[in-house]
């Protein structure tokens, strides 16, 4: 059934809202379950529709995944004997991509539908298939399948940069390959976003030995064999940064707890330069333990400033938030330029934008925003994951009524997003398109 979100702007958020695990990490990390004997029980794994995806292409490949309580998901291989990953579960998200290094490392073949291009832009895989090739392994690219093949992989040094730096998932594929090959693996030019460090810090927990965690040399010692553990995935930053910008835009104040400030440090000092008011917390929850919490307090009761803005790999300001604030600065008086250096074809969003009655012309890798003194509520389209976001944010603050169609692609991203919104003070919700 074809859902449309209707949102009443104008209501500023506040209270508090509990960040989720993160989708980027929970991915990976399901994946690299391939590699592993044993059962390993994940907590943080949000409710996403892209996990129910990667969870149907697991269980495809003999994988029994079993949801429980408080977020966690329990993860055991049961048959380790096919090794594809069809189109028509691959088609439902690129990042499936990503069963493809584990398989090659623990069962020695793989075949996986090659990913297709999306509204973000070209979605090359060629990094990838360097990668495995250079750790010994046959690639062939036939029928629109990436097979590759290759008992016990061999190290080697590989340099994982395109035109456009590092690559995320092609450094976890190329990580969850080595893991159980033979001798030493360096990835030079190794993406360094907390979701890869998180996968190699539980990789690490189930027995591999990965050093360089978080630089730009990722080494990796195979070891023999690997098992089954207990992990937590680290909090979602994109989620924050989407809330704290949600937060900003209606003149709210939003206390979001379950957050790591180091992951958000580009988002936060940008928000701080347009003279949004963040303050960071570290408390003690009280408990036996002595664990603590820490919190963030966002206030945007201020008259904003315009910034430009580059989207850049870690530690920059990610390209998963450049949509959201293209959606914020439409609204700050003065022009604001955006460049986008990861997928510089990733602006569906400016249209629809524009539609609501904001500025924004777009040339090449650029936005240069036109500062508004109002959006003002329409029928939009959503088209991809981060562009929904900004238009679930432009329709919180326009004047009037926003609707948005084809909504399946926030709930790739974000959990019960207009309940958690809603909690905060939001008017909106869903209905039948
Ligand atoms: C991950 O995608 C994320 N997905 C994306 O999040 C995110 O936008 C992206 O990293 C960048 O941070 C997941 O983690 C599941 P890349 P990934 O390989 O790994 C080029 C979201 O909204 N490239 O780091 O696929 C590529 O075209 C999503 O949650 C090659 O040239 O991205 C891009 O320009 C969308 N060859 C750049 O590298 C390759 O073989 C970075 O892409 C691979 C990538």
């Amino acid at each position: 059934m074809m859902e449309k979100m209707v949102i009443q702007g104008g209501n500023p958020l506040q209270g508090s809202i509990r960040i989720n695990g993160a989708k980027n990490a929970a991915l990976p990390i399901m994946a690299s379950c391939l590699l592993l004997k044993g059962t390993s029980r994940i907590k943080g794994i949000p409710e996403l529709t892209d996990v129910k995806t990667l969870c149907e292409i697991l269980n495809n490949l003999g994988v029994h995944t079993k949801r429980c309580e408080d977020h966690s998901l329990e993860i055991t291989v049961q048959d380790d004997v096919n090794v594809t990953a069809p189109y028509d579960l691959v088609r439902k998200m690129r990042a499936s991509i990503c069963v493809l290094g584990p398989l090659l490392g623990r069962r020695g073949a793989a075949k996986v539908s090659i990913p297709g291009g999306c509204s973000i832009g070209p979605r090359p895989i060629d990094l990838h298939v360097k990668g495995i090739k250079a750790l010994g392994a046959k690639v062939e690219m036939k029928d629109g399948y990436v097979i590759a093949t290759g008992k016990r992989l061999k190290g080697n040094t590989v340099y994982l940069g395109g035109a456009n730096g590092s690559s995320v998932l092609g450094t976890c594929n190329i990580m969850m390959a080595a893991v159980l090959g033979e001798g030493r693996t360096t990835i030079t030019n190794a993406a360094c976003e907390p979701e890869v460090q998180d996968l190699a810090n539980f990789l690490n927990k189930a027995g591999a030995r990965i050093s360089g965690i978080g630089q730009k040399n990722l080494i990796i010692d195979g070891v023999d064999e690997m098992h089954g553990t207990h992990y937590e995935i680290i909090p979602d930053r994109i989620e924050a940064g989407t809330f704290m910008i949600a937060a900003a835009i209606t003149e709210g104040r939003v206390v979001l707890e379950n957050i790591v400030p180091n992951h958000l440090t580009s988002v936060i000092d940008k928000l701080e330069e347009m003279g949004i008011n963040i303050r960071i917390s570290t408390m003690n929850r009280g408990n036996a333990a002595g664990e603590k919490v820490t919190e963030c307090i966002v206030e945007g009761d201020k008259e904003f400033h315009p910034v430009n803005i580059t989207a850049l790999p870690y530690p920059g300001i990610p390209t998963d938030m450049q949509a959201q604030f293209t959606a914020l600065l439409s609204i700050v008086e003065g022009v604001s330029i955006i460049t986008e250096k990861v997928f510089p074809h990733r602006f569906v969003h400016v249209a629809e934008l524009n539609r609501m009655g904001a500025n924004i012309r777009n040339d090449d890798a650029i936005s240069i925003i036109t500062g508004v003194p109002s959006l003002s509520g329409t029928t939009v389209m959503a088209s991809d994951l981060r562009a929904s976001a900004s238009l679930v944010i432009a329709g919180l603050v326009a004047k009037g009524v926003t609707e948005i169609r084809r909504l399946y692609h926030i709930d790739r991203g974000y959990e019960k997003i207009e309940e958690r919104l809603t909690d905060l003070g939001a008017k909106m919700w869903r209905e039948r398109e």
